[in-house]
Parts: structure tokens; C-alpha cells; sequence
């Protein structure tokens, strides 16, 4: 199991708890063994087709068996639409970057000149969004391109199952442990942390040059919740950042220390719990902007159904609700492709 440059030794330590998640309950394991009719099956069904070699033999399945396929059944279509999700989330990736272009451009455009700082301001939204989409793509190097550690013990674990007749197709052939395929998503994995750092920056700049403005006049710093939750998520994204380089980057020579299965376990749940948060933090710092901009328009009658007057919203404010839920969307999805199913 050891894949690429001694590092997927500190992930081995999950292998066996997914395992347990792959191989079926004793009353599933008599499936296997030619006893039930493939009629119990729906036609074409693919999900559950891996399980059942129909033997001339076959007998009526009990209960048990059904349930036990269809739990087998029901973490194939997991696993399936775990894949959808993670490509949904990167198909999303770019459409945040469009969609913030957009929203900075009807504000006014971007400048980086003293007495502009509304459209200083405006580099704030665009960089910290291209961020996001780097982080999330970043966040889903290993699992787009088969090589996370998670899928590759699915995979040898699926391949050595004692349970005759069951093949990997509930896993996608692209799931292999190639060790240069793991190298590649290793350093593209950390170098879109290190590109993130440069975007996150310029945005960060962008807020503070645009508050202190000798010319535009000065806005306070840090008075809101999203400036708190903001700066929060940006201290832990460095802790997350330098113990990654430290541990499993091969940069340190100390690496051997902290490169354990227990840090490993920490970075990875640590990693997706930051992406959660920059979700948030871009979400309260787009409701944060929409307040100045002023979304809410006039009505006459009472607003029933809300739907007929949908029309009215400010153009930019159309723009920045789909950023919102695109970002959104991007949070559920890589959180539900990076989940251990
Ligand atoms: C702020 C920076 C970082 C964040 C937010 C982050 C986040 C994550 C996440 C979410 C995972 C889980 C991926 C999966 O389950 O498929 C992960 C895994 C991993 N990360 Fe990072 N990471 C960061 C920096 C780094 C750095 C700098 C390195 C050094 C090369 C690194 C190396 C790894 C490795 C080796 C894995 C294991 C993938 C696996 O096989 O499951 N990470 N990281
Ligand atoms: C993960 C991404 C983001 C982080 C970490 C972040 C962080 C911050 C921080 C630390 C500040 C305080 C700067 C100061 O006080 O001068 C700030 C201000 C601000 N941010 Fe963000 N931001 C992010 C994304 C966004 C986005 C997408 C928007 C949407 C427009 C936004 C809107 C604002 C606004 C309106 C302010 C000024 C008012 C205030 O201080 O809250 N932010 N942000």
C-alpha cells in the first residue's frame, strides 16, 4: 500500500475501517454464492449486476440477502454519485469566476488607484473567489484523479475480496495506485495551496488599501462578523498550509516526525473543514456587500407569491445571489466528494 513516496503509509491506517465498509454483512456474503435468482434484480439494473453471478442452481433469496443487496446496491450509488458530485464541483469551480467578474464589472470595474476605492474594493470579491476555486479543485486533486488513498484501499481491497463474483465496477476503472499518477495529484494538490496564497493575499490587500483611503475617506477595519470568521479561516488555512509542507511535502527533513496516520487523519479533516468555512466566509462577506449595495425593492401589495416580483431585483444583486448559491453548491458538492462512503 505504500504508493508513491512513503507518505500514503500515514493514510494506510484508514484502510481497514473502509474495508469494513466495502465488505458485506454475513447475511450478504450467502448472495454471492450463487443462491438468488437473478429475478429479484431489476433488468439493466448496473448497481447491483456486480453482486450476482445467477447460478443454474439459484433458490429464493430471504430477506436477509435482499436487505444485505441492497445495501451493497445502495453504496454503489453512492460511490456513483459521489464521482458526479466531485466533477459537478469542478464544472462549478469556473462558473464562481465568471459569475464574480460579472458582479465586480456592473459595480464599476476594478482599479488599484488611491481615490477609487470602491473599485479597490472590488479586487477583494474577485480574488478571494478565485481563491475558492483554485481551493476546491485543490481540495479534489486526489479524489478526481483516483489516487487518494481512500480509493486506492477500495480498490485493493475490492480486488482482493474473498466474495467470489464481485467485481470492481461500483468503483471507477480510473482507480488505480499508480504511484506517478499519485505524485502528480501530490504536487498539484500543493501547489494550488501555494497559488492561494498569492490570490488570497491581493484580495486581502485590496479590502485594507481600499478602508484606508487618504482620499476616498477611511472605513473602520474588521468591524464585521465576516471580517472575524474571515480572518479565523485565513489563520487556520496557513496552520493547515505549513503543516502540510512540513509533513508530507518532503521539504522538511523533520517530516518523519509529524508524517503519522494520526496527522494525516487531523489534515484531512482539518482540509474539508476549511473549505466548509471559506463557503461561509464568502457567503456572509457577499450578504455583507449586497447590504451596501441595497437589494430589497418597493411594493405596493402585499408580495404574494414572492415569484412575480423576482424581476425587480438590482441586476447586480441577480448576479451576486447566483454567486451565492454556486458557492454553495461548490461547498455541498466537495464536501459530499471528499466524504468516505
Ligand atoms: C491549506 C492547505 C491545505 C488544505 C486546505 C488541504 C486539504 C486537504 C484535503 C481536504 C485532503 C483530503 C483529500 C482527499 O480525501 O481526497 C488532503 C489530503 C492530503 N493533503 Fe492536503 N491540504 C493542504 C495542504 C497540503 C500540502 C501543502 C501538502 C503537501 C504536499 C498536502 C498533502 C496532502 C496529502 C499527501 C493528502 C492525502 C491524500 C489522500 O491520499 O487521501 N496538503 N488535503
Ligand atoms: C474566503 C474568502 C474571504 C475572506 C477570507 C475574507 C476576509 C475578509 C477580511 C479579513 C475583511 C476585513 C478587511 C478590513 O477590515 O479591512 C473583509 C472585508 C470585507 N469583505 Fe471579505 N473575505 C472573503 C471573501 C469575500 C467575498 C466573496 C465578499 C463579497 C463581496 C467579501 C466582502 C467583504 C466586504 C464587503 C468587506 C468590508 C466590510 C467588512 O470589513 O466586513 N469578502 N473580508
Amino acid at each position: 500500500m505504500n504508493i508513491s513516496d512513503g507518505h500514503v503509509d500515514a493514510d494506510v491506517q484508514g484502510v481497514d475501517i473502509r474495508r469494513r465498509h466495502l465488505e458485506v454483512s454475513p447475511q450478504c456474503k450467502g448472495l454471492s454464492v450463487d443462491n438468488v435468482q437473478q429475478q429479484h434484480l431489476p433488468e439493466n439494473n448496473t448497481d447491483t449486476g456486480w453482486l450476482l453471478n445467477a447460478g443454474s442452481s439459484a433458490s429464493i433469496a430471504t430477506d436477509n440477502d435482499l436487505d444485505g443487496m441492497n445495501h451493497l446496491s445502495s453504496t454503489s450509488f453512492l460511490r456513483r454519485a459521489q464521482s458526479m458530485s466531485i466533477v459537478l464541483s469542478i464544472i462549478l469551480s469556473p462558473v464562481a469566476i465568471v459569475l464574480v467578474s460579472i458582479w465586480a464589472s456592473v459595480l464599476g470595474g476594478v482599479s488599484w488607484s488611491e481615490g477609487d476605492a470602491k473599485r479597490v474594493f472590488n479586487w477583494h470579491p474577485v480574488m478571494m473567489v478565485i481563491a475558492y476555486a483554485i481551493m476546491n479543485v485543490g481540495a479534489l486533486a486526489f479524489r478526481a484523479s483516483g489516487t487518494s488513498a481512500y480509493q486506492t484501499s477500495l480498490h485493493s481491497s475490492s480486488s482482493s475480496s474473498s466474495l467470489r463474483n464481485v467485481s470492481t465496477s461500483s468503483i471507477p476503472s480510473s482507480i488505480s495506485p499508480d504511484p506517478k499518477k499519485r505524485r502528480d495529484a501530490k504536487s498539484s494538490h500543493a501547489s494550488m495551496w501555494t497559488l492561494n496564497i498569492v490570490f488570497g493575499t491581493i484580495g486581502i490587500l485590496a479590502v485594507f488599501k481600499s478602508h484606508n483611503d487618504p482620499i476616498s475617506g477611511y472605513i473602520a477595519n474588521m468591524y464585521s462578523l465576516h471580517s472575524w470568521v474571515g480572518i479565523t479561516v485565513l489563520s487556520l488555512y496557513t496552520i493547515q498550509y505549513l503543516v502540510g509542507m512540513f509533513a508530507f511535502s518532503g521539504l522538511c527533513s523533520a517530516r518523519r516526525r509529524i508524517s503519522n496516520p494520526i496527522s494525516m487523519e487531523i489534515h484531512k479533516f482539518a482540509g474539508s473543514y476549511i473549505h466548509i468555512l471559506a463557503t461561509t466566509t464568502i457567503l456572509l462577506g457577499i450578504q455583507e456587500k449586497e447590504g451596501f449595495v441595497l437589494c430589497a425593492y418597493t411594493v405596493e401589495s402585499p408580495d404574494v407569491p414572492p415569484e412575480f416580483n423576482v424581476g425587480k431585483i438590482p441586476y447586480s444583486c441577480k448576479i451576486s445571489h447566483c454567486l451565492g448559491v454556486v458557492i454553495l453548491l461548490m461547498g455541498v458538492c466537495t464536501h459530499f466528494g471528499l466524504a468516505k462512503l
